[in-house]
């Protein structure tokens, strides 16, 4: 390709699950270091950085329209197109194919490569094509910059990759074996999060709660562990993990939601499916029963608990009778809100070779059915908030003039008027409840 002036400006896109949103801003701050700087809001950008997702056929398209569309409206005066990267999990499925399938692409990164994007801006500069999908030993999290600046809530990967092989899912080929980052770098990560401005910190994993280390003196420690050591940073008002397999749901950690008051009242906690059948050809490990379980000691000893899942519809030979126990299951738990999908075969996956793949017509018809249980259930849940007091960790503006919006302890939306500013931890009463959110009425806007 033709050699191009180095790029003074980028703009990273990112899609996906929380921990490519996460990997996303460190991308920026590693462009940001080599002087290159985010691209004004409305104007092009020399160097795009697309971080991609593949958890679902549509996702992974998405890469290539939006290529054509970056090429097609982002020409510059002298007629080339911008330096295109694809990072993320696609990039690690489909490495050289992208290149075969998208000329205007330059560089093809993986999400445990991206620290190297530098060199490989020089090398794509010089006008070379680069793909890197290695996993290497060094880990990206040893080789970044420290992060300078961030919002009232904050992201903080402490696990990543996944061992659990569930029969339709790309997550263990595209993020690789679980590794859990070590105590100390995380303690020290989450404090530099506070001094740079966060009051929340979510922990991410694809299976958070394996994550495990050694605490500063040594002993094995899991992931309530390291919340309760979060805990004591001053300045830090709110803990979150996600997201959770329920076979690595430990004692400690339920524990921690009855103990450690800066842990937030929320567990988002996937069962996929209803069925015993399905959960064992999906490979979950788990049953309807033994997740329910789980649940009921979480809610024993912190009866306040909002809950949260994801679910698949339509799995190879899921039957009718079969997708009713998955709303039975829903109708059993009372979630406070949830993420449904179609399945969708992923290529290399077993589910994918599977006999009896469900019809889409059916899996539409299913997938509404389920969404209308989810919506009554998470009307339900917010209900029980209404008259509550609470506090309210403001996010951002609201859609309205005057009004704001932020999140409650259990991680319902919630808006209202004010003198308040983003970042303020105030304290509401919720008024009125729909599904997706909470209205409320400031009672005093005492700063964290
Ligand atoms: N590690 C987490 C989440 C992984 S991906 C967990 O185990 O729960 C997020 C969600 O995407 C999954 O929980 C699942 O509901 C959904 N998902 C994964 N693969 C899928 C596929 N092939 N088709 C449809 N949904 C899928
Ligand atoms: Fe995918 Fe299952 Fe691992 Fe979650 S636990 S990332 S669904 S393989
Ligand atoms: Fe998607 Fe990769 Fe996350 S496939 S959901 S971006 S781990």
């Amino acid at each position: 390709m033709e050699p191009v002036p180095p790029p003074k400006t980028y703009r990273v896109k990112s899609f996906g699950c929380q921990m490519n949103v996460y990997d996303g801003e460190r991308m920026a701050e590693l462009l940001s270091a080599q002087g290159i700087n985010p691209a004004p809001e409305g104007e092009n950008a020399d160097l795009v950085v697309l971080n991609t997702c593949h958890i679902r056929e549509r996702a992974a398209e998405k890469v290539y329209s939006d290529i054509g569309r970056i090429v097609k409206d982002w020409g510059r005066d002298d007629g080339s197109s911008p330096l295109i990267a694809v990072a993320g999990c696609v990039a690690q499925a489909e490495g050289e194919e992208i290149m075969t399938r998208a000329p205007a692409v330059r560089m093809v990164v993986g999400p445990q490569a991206y620290h190297r994007l530098p060199g490989m801006i020089a090398e794509a500069v010089a006008g070379k094509r680069a793909v890197d999908t290695d996993m290497p030993a060094q880990t990206k999290f040893d080789a970044l910059p420290a992060r300078r600046k961030v919002g009232p809530t904050a992201f903080l990967t402490v696990q990543e990759g996944c061992d659990k092989f569930c029969t339709y899912c790309v997550v263990p080929y595209t993020r690789g074996a679980e590794i859990s980052r070590p105590y100390a770098d995380l303690v020290a990560e989450a404090r530099r999060l506070v001094d740079a401005g966060a009051l929340e910190i979510t922990l991410l994993g694809q299976n958070v709660n394996a994550w495990s280390g050694e605490d500063a003196r040594g002993r094995a420690v899991g992931l309530d562990g390291l919340i309760r050591e979060l805990a004591e940073i001053p300045g830090l008002a709110r803990i979150r993990y996600t997201t959770s397999h329920p076979n690595d749901m430990t004692e400690g950690l339920i524990a921690a939601h009855a103990e450690v008051e800066k842990l937030m009242p929320f567990l988002h906690l996937p069962v996929q499916a209803g069925s015993d059948r399905v959960l064992k050809a999906m490979n979950r490990s788990h049953t309807r029963d033994s997740y329910l379980r789980i649940l009921e000691r979480v809610r024993a000893i912190r009866p306040d608990i909002a809950l949260s899942g994801d679910f698949i519809v339509g799995f190879p030979g899921e039957t009718e009778e079969e997708f009713a126990e998955t709303l039975s299951l829903i109708d059993a738990v009372g979630y406070a809100q949830c993420f449904s999908f179609k399945y969708s075969p992923r290529p290399g996956t077993p589910a994918a070779a599977m006999d009896g793949q469900v019809p889409p017509q059916v899996m539409d018809e299913r997938l509404q059915r389920l969404q209308a249980a989810l919506q009554r259930s998470s009307l339900a849940f917010n209900q029980t908030s209404v008259g509550r007091t609470c506090q309210v960790l403001i996010e951002r503006k609201g859609r309205l003039p005057g009004q704001w919006l932020g999140k409650s302890p259990w991680l319902q939306s919630v808006h209202f008027e004010g003198e308040v500013a983003i970042g303020d931890l105030v304290t509401v009463e919720l008024l009125e409840a729909g599904p997706n959110s909470l209205h409320a009425r400031l009672l005093h806007a005492a700063h964290a």
